[in-house]
């Protein structure tokens, strides 16, 4: 079982400690400087010199099937969710296993790199032959000693636009998906969309597996689903494992409407993800001026209480041609276009990004005390609000106490008046 020690971690609240690491789960934390790395191997120790550690990444919503495929067969020229949809819907009509299982761990390890250790991806089910859902659900297995991937049923063109769609969800549960998905405002009337959010709730109760609908991705301010999914979260009792993706339309809502859902959001323990780096590209695009943001409204849900997890969701693939996998560029987004640069967000920030996004995930032994998994990040930081300010090269990346990446940050030598220095990447 891995042993790891690293010495001089700031945490995120300033402390500064040795963190131990026995039979892959935080052991202890100590004083800083008061551990002895001499009972560790050179291989099994770090200095982070007091640098920000924090537990790893969770990045609650992504499209692993789709990724890596930004320009086949043709860019996305107008950049809208309509034209992605489109694209999409041709490329996947030649994926093979192995292609999805490539370009899958082509971004998984991206974002390894950047110290995600648990993934949530969503899985077209509407691809008539499951190839992207059995590729993800066996690639899976093969990267267990990386992260920890949650596959969701995600039929992408609707449950009821087509006779053979509930069938291919349930066929995708027999695969052995871990979540059910859905689409309510791609149904084709709001009738559909609402029996489609009760299709995805009773599978999910017979099936006993958690909920994560796109519900609302819209900037239509009739696009009412969220209430639908939080109804059925309360009826059923089942919000702790419920999670409402995107709900943009919400932004759009009249301030009475808004406060109704979310209250009902709050009340049922639904969590919400939202999507920074898509929605910023995706929503407004029929608006003349002023154009909508068209995000969800992250302060006003996270001060009634809800969980709020920030995804990247689309990696280079025809909804999103841009991504590095990088979560902290989904929170800088977020920061900038929700107002959250005041000094006070930064913890908020860094709240939604790892505890937020843990309990998305429903991992319970998530976080750096004692007995929790030992999986950490160290950033190339002296703070969480530097981290953040320069979405930092994360130095070292442990999962359960085995290393999964390194970085050697960047180094550029600067001439100016006859001298040169040698300074930090991006500090
Ligand atoms: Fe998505």
């Amino acid at each position: 079982m891995a042993r790891y020690l690293v010495q001089n971690a700031q945490l995120l609240d300033g402390d500064v400690v040795d963190i131990e690491i026995e039979d892959s789960d935080v052991a202890s934390l100590n004083p800083a400087g008061s551990s002895d790395p001499e009972s560790y191997s050179s291989d099994n120790q770090y200095d982070a010199e007091e640098r920000l550690v924090t537990p790893s990444l969770t990045e609650p919503h992504l499209h692993l099937d789709a990724t890596q495929t930004a320009g086949g067969p043709r860019w996305n020229r107008s950049g809208t969710l309509t034209e992605g949809i489109e694209i999409w819907g041709e490329r996947k009509q030649s994926i093979t296993k192995q292609d999805v299982k490539d370009r899958a761990l082509k971004t998984i390890k991206w974002l390894v790199s950047h110290g995600t250790t648990r993934i949530r991806t969503h899985a077209d089910t509407t691809e008539e032959t499951l190839t992207g859902v059995e590729a993800l659900c066996e690639l899976r297995e093969e990267v267990a000693d990386l992260v920890d991937l949650q596959v969701v049923a995600f039929p992408q063109d609707g449950i009821l636009t087509d006779e053979s769609h509930e069938d291919l969800l349930r066929d995708a549960i027999d695969v052995g998906v871990d979540l059910i998905g859905g689409i309510p405002h791609r149904e084709l009337t709001p009738e559909d969309g609402a029996a489609s959010v009760k299709i995805a709730a009773d599978l999910a109760e017979r099936h006993e597996l958690p909920v994560d609908l796109h519900i609302d991705e819209t900037d239509d301010p009739n696009s009412r689903f969220t209430e639908v999914l939080a109804s059925e979260a309360l009826k059923r009792d089942i919000g702790d494992r419920v999670t409402a993706s995107h709900a943009t339309a919400m932004h759009s809502y009249s301030n009475a409407h808004a406060q109704k859902v979310i209250s009902m959001l709050s009340e049922s323990g639904v969590s919400v993800i939202t999507n920074p780096l898509a929605n910023i590209v995706l929503q407004g695009r029929y608006d003349d001026y002023p154009r909508r943001r068209g995000h969800t409204r992250v302060d006003e849900l996270r001060a009634a209480g809800v969980t709020i997890g920030i995804g990247h969701d689309s990696v280079l693939d025809p909804f999103y041609h841009y991504g590095t996998g990088d979560q902290l560029d989904a929170a800088f987004m977020l920061i900038h276009y929700l107002h959250m640069n005041g000094y006070q967000d930064v913890a908020d920030v860094w709240e939604m990004l790892t505890t937020e996004n843990a309990t998305v995930f429903s991992d319970d032994d998530y976080g750096l005390e004692p007995g929790s998994d030992g999986s950490l990040v160290v950033y190339d930081a002296m703070s969480p609000f530097d981290a953040l300010r320069t979405r930092a090269p994360r130095t070292l990346v442990l999962r359960s106490g085995h290393e999964v990446a390194r970085t050697e940050p960047q180094q550029t030598t600067v001439r100016h008046a006859g001298d040169s220095e040698r300074i930090r990447y991006r500090r």
